[in-house]
């Protein structure tokens, strides 16, 4: 298969279990425990239904969408995701180009395998930045300031591994991976130690502090003036909590089923996040977006934009640039067709507090 014979994003799965590795597969599938969360994001979207609405002239649709006073040509961006070499030579990069080809915002992870300053050059404007907070304040203060002079517009922190995780799925596949591991890492368990990665390398004491509390909010905002997002948000509780402590945006996420086990679909989770992040904070969301009526529900739903991780990774595993291109293509085609469908002619179709929903569902109660 060629990238352009792709007919959903969903063909590059294959395409990428047949090239990766067991462990790297495994690690890249994996949720928690038993994946239930990772099956419950997929399983989420069946909860919604569309309403479409005929006779609306849909003959121009504009997927164009207000983020932070910029304009993305699509609600569309690519969630952080570590260390893309073991999935493609050309790693971030190469997504980076295909991003900057594609208008796309990139949201680059700490456990990147490419530094900030190389992706930015790639992309042709500084990604947004995903953090995993050092374990120590010092080492956060270094690598924030590093990220800030890259130019790095918007800083996303990551809050739900701060407990830990059991990546079962991962480990079963590592298990039947003949390859030897040290030959490209330094952990027989192919696991990178921090100084493996560029952006951690002299950060002592490791990252995801357990101890930490919403007055690290407070810190950071003080720490810097780029814009900090909140990923990992997934109550009305924390929502309120995170406008409170004077986040500039939320990322409802459970890291594709790879942080809590037995958790909702986040779509399930989108309304009551917004009702608690008030009408000033954006609300974006990822975790299971595979298709364009995804992406159409959650922007029904009041989210500003939706982020994809497995399914670039696939294309970018099979193919490098051109697959990630692809799927970005396949996503947005889907989307534009959603929306000529149900006669909604801009991304801003929040409905769901109206009487006009764009949507009918059973487990959100502001859907009427
Ligand atoms: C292999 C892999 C690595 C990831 N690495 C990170 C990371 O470094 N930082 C982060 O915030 N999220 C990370 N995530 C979570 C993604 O940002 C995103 O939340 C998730 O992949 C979305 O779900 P989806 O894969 O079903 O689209 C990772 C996910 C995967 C699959």
């Amino acid at each position: 298969m060629a990238p352009d014979q792709a007919l959903t994003v969903m063909d590059f799965e294959e395409a990428a279990r047949r090239v990766l590795p067991p462990a790297h597969w495994g690690y890249m599938a994996s949720g928690v425990d038993d994946d239930l969360t990772t099956r419950a994001n997929r399983d989420g979207f069946a909860h919604f239904r569309l309403r479409p609405r005929r006779l609306v002239d849909v003959s121009t649709v504009d997927l164009r969408t207000d983020v932070f006073g910029s304009t993305w040509q699509a609600p569309l961006f690519l969630s952080p995701i570590g260390g893309q070499k073991m999935f493609h030579a050309d790693g971030e990069l190469a997504v980076a180009r295909a991003a900057a080809l594609r208008q796309t915002t990139q949201v680059l992870s700490t456990a990147t395998s490419v530094p900030v300053e190389d992706v930015a050059r790639a992309l042709g404007a500084p990604p947004w930045y995903q953090l995993y907070m050092p374990n120590r304040w010092d080492g956060t203060e270094r690598l924030v300031r590093r990220v800030e002079a890259a130019g790095v517009p918007v800083l996303v922190w990551t809050i739900d591994l701060l407990g830990g995780r059991n990546m079962e799925t991962a480990e079963r596949f590592r298990r039947v991976d003949t390859r030897t591991c040290t030959a490209c890492h330094s952990s027989a368990r192919g696991g990178r130690t921090v100084d493996e990665l560029p952006m951690l390398s002299g950060i002592p004491g490791g990252m995801n502090p357990p101890n930490a509390t919403w007055e690290y909010v407070d810190r950071l905002k003080k720490l810097t003036r780029m814009k900090l997002v909140l990923k990992g948000i997934e109550t009305r509780e924390d929502a309120r909590l995170a406008r409170e402590h004077g986040a500039d945006g939320l990322i409802v996420s459970n890291h594709g089923g790879r942080a809590t086990e037995t958790g909702s679909a986040t779509i399930d989770e989108l309304a009551e996040v917004i009702d608690g992040a008030g009408s000033q904070v954006p609300v974006f969301i990822d975790s299971g977006f595979r298709r364009g009526t995804n992406i159409f529900k959650a922007l029904a739903l009041g989210a500003r934009a939706v982020g994809i991780g497995r399914p670039y990774v696939w294309a970018l595993s099979a193919f490098g640039q051109p697959g990630v291109e692809r799927v970005i293509d396949i996503l947005r085609a889907e989307l534009t067709l959603t929306m000529r469908q149900c006669g909604r002619l801009g991304t801003d179709i929040f409905f769901a507090r109206t009487n006009d929903p764009a949507l009918s569902g059973t487990s959100s109660r502001t859907i009427v």
